[in-house]
């Protein structure tokens, strides 16, 4: 059953809901505080470094594992209950072993266990590999086990598809499919919440973009707000022998440096900034570049995040929430 985008509205239960949510293992805080809010129609990328708590969180999300304190709701139930009712596909990140039948036996028996399953020709379609249909399961390459996986999750015609590193073992093109297909499934209002190392898919298939660094949210926001605030643009061109002071208290202009004859402004706010050079007079060899999200990610993260997490409650802790956390 999926819901066309017009269907909800702000009292319609969120597809997700983290209130506070925490998990341990052991000295671990794998999940530390996490409130979350997902809404119908969203794509939505979960970033974070090597045991961040990426699988921890979307595990809770599932209902594989109850969070020790605060709470986890899919459309203002239990997971256990949405996922029994075929509300939600998962794609997890250990895949279990696939059993000796064919790809479309395996897929159709998914099927069944759901109430308001796609025709398993149609999720086929959507992964890719309809002609896979006849082959063994057990016989497939890492890649068409995955694109295998993605169709087993779609099959129940969920609401909400949960996606960990999904494109891990995928090859460029069948990455495009898988990226196309989940742009289509969440065209039609469904939520999509995935998790990914690769920071270019996070920019392209995501509304909105979640950094988990040490089992907390440390951004939440579009991918151009995290661009901006946290990494900035950088405004360069020639000096031509003008001279250099002022420019740092230029407007949006946190950061001025001079190299030989250029300068280069980091700049949160680059139209302000061109627009007052050019006030200044003539600049030449103006160069506007872009922060990755990359930068914004590695500013965002840290880089001991997860060996250093379990040194307790005095354990460093970046906050940036309060700089860069954006409810869209
Ligand atoms: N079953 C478990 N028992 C003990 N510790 C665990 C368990 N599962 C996860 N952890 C620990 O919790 C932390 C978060 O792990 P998690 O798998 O959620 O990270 P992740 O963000 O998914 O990382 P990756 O990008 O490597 O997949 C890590 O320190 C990990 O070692
Ligand atoms: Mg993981």
């Amino acid at each position: 059953m999926s819901h066309t985008p017009e269907d909800h509205t702000q009292d319609e239960p969120p597809a997700v809901r983290f209130t506070a949510a925490t998990k341990a293992y052991g000295q671990v805080r794998a999940v530390d505080g996490i409130d979350l809010v997902l809404r119908p129609g969203e794509r939505v990328a979960l970033l974070g470094r090597n045991g961040a708590g990426k699988s921890t969180a979307l595990g809770l999300l599932l209902g594989l594992d109850d969070p020790d304190t605060g709470s986890v709701h899919l459309f203002g139930g239990a997971p256990a209950t949405a996922v029994q009712a075929g509300r939600v596909g998962a794609m997890l990140q250990d895949g279990r072993p696939i059993p000796r039948v064919t790809v479309r036996e395996l897929v159709t028996f998914v099927s069944k266990t759901y109430p308001s399953p796609m025709p398993v020709d149609e999720a086929l379609d959507l992964a890719g590999i309809r002609e896979f249909g006849p082959r063994r399961a057990d016989r497939l390459s890492g890649g068409q086990i995955q694109r295998v996986r993605f169709a087993i999750a779609l099959v129940g015609n969920p609401e909400l598809i949960v996606l960990d590193e999904p494109t891990a073992a995928l090859d460029v093109e069948a990455r495009r499919a898988l990226w196309e297909s989940t742009r289509r499934y969440a065209a039609r209002g469904n939520t999509v919440l995935f998790s990914t190392h690769y920071l270019t898919e996070a920019d392209e298939n995501a509304d909105r973009i979640v950094v988990i660094d040490r089992g907390r949210i440390v951004a939440d926001g579009s991918s151009e707000r995290l661009k901006r605030r946290a990494g900035g643009n950088l405004v360069s061109f020639d000096l031509a022998g003008r001279p250099t002071e002022g420019l740092g208290q230029l407007p949006g202009v946190s950061e001025a440096e001079v190299r030989g004859d250029r300068a280069r402004l980091r700049t949160d706010d680059s139209d302000a900034t061109v627009i007052a050079l050019a006030e200044l007079g003539a600049i030449r060899g103006l160069e506007v570049t872009r922060a990755t999200l990359e930068d914004a990610f590695l500013q965002l993260t840290d880089p001991n995040g997860a060996d250093s997490r379990d040194t307790g409650p005095d354990a460093a802790t970046i906050d940036a929430t309060a700089l860069v956390k954006e409810n869209v």
